[in-house]
């Protein structure tokens, strides 16, 4: 149906879960959803529409980066009318206060990335997240009892910096990040563009401060926390 998705117009729900490996998005589908049904294979980028409770959700991975969660969020919403994605991803914490496990939700997401001014010209260097969707995750995590840190997030462009050039005690002194992912700058620029909604869930994978890190398997299916709070925002 698409050049990256050959999901059928109608397979894909209204409410999309994107963590960024495909491999996360199988576990999330077989763990929380019910009926499910493969909708993409394309790339290995799977998706997964089924049920929650009785609602229709659908779970697709973004890949790493914003070029690539640009395009799949860009199609979802384009293509597929879907009009709310929430981001569950992971995220290196800047600052003492975040601990591995911990829940954050990205209040605004800044980036050095040019990905919004190649889109359309966006002049900004930070992106915003949906504040009604916001507010509803808010409201889900309180009710059930899970801690929400709710923070100014950066979205970087590379992964391995060298030391000299990319300081992250700078990016939360200039520009008060709390933590670093790689995708919700694209993600909520798309979202504003379309007219559409998007979020971000992220659960704190590994720590600048403390050194801690978590193994790609605790990462897979310890999350789970984020999930439930993004499948119980949807039914609400
Ligand atoms: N996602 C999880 N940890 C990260 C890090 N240290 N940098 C960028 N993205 C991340």
């Amino acid at each position: 149906m698409t050049p990256h998705n050959n999901a059928k117009i109608g397979e894909i729900a209204k409410n999309v879960l994107m963590p960024g490996d495909p491999l996360r998005a199988k576990f999330i589908a077989e763990t929380f959803l019910k009926n499910i049904k493969q909708v993409n294979s394309v790339r290995n980028m799977l998706a997964y529409t089924g049920t929650y409770k009785g609602k229709e959700i659908t779970v697709m991975a973004s890949g790493m980066g914003m070029p690539s969660i640009g395009i799949y969020s860009y199609e979802l919403f384009k293509v597929y009318g879907v009009e709310n994605i929430v981001r569950v991803g992971s995220a290196g914490a800047y600052v003492d206060k975040l601990d591995v496990y911990d829940v954050v939700l990205a209040e605004s997401a800044w980036s050095q990335s040019t990905f919004a001014h190649t889109q359309n010209g966006y002049e900004s260097d930070t992106t915003y997240p949906d504040k009604e969707l916001n507010e509803k995750i808010i409201a889900t995590a309180k009710k059930l009892g899970i801690p929400l840190h709710v923070e100014k997030i950066h979205s970087s462009d590379v992964f391995y910096t060298e030391p000299n050039v990319d300081s992250y005690k700078e990016h939360f002194a200039k520009h008060g990040c709390t933590c670093v992912e790689m995708e919700s700058f694209a993600l909520f620029h798309n979202a504003k563009v379309l007219g559409k909604k998007a979020a971000c869930l992220l659960t704190i994978s590994d720590s600048f401060t403390s050194h801690k890190v978590t193994t790609p398997e605790e990462r897979q299916t310890a999350f789970t926390k984020m999930m439930e709070i993004a499948l119980e925002t949807f039914i609400d």
